[in-house]
């Protein structure tokens, strides 16, 4: 799906254990200007059910394993993050639900833009009105 796209980071496992390492201009495709996570979830909540007019992310699954439920308004994938070594960058206007959390699920957000509400499309029916208007046609 265009504005998607599950990345696979280099990572560095040796029998002691693992580690990842992300930069901005690198891994990470835009300036960093907000980190934040989501812990201790239960399984059944449904988070996000929006999207965003600019922001971008890069959303990393570090333990536990969740579902996210992905829409660009004209179709929709499921993809389950479950490794710490993959990252999924998720760009403006596309619709995010994420579900089904493991018990131990801990979700990393790496955002390009401080908290703002007036940046989220809370309302679905919004969301397709913008998302196939052309505005956020990618080419
Ligand atoms: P929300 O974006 O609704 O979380 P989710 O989409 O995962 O369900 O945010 C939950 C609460 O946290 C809400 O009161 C706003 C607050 N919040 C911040 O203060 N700063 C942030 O960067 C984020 C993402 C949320």
């Amino acid at each position: 799906m265009k504005g998607c796209e599950l990345i696979e980071f280099e990572h560095h496992d040796d029998y002691e254990g693992g580690l990842v390492a992300l930069e901005q201009g690198k891994e990470i495709p835009f300036d960093i200007k907000r980190v934040y996570y989501i812990y201790g979830t239960i399984k059944d909540a449904v988070r996000g059910k929006h999207a965003h007019k600019a922001l971008k992310q890069m959303i990393v699954c570090l333990a536990g394993s969740c579902d996210f439920i992905l829409d660009d308004g004209k179709t929709r994938e499921e993809i389950t993050l479950n490794r710490p070594q993959q990252g999924l960058y998720i760009e403006e206007c596309i619709w995010r639900e994420f579900t089904n959390f493991s018990p131990d699920c801990v979700i990393m957000v790496i955002a390009s833009l401080p908290y703002d509400e007036s940046d989220y499309i809370r309302n679905y029916d919004d969301f397709l009105k913008l998302a196939n208007s052309g505005a956020y046609d990618k080419n």
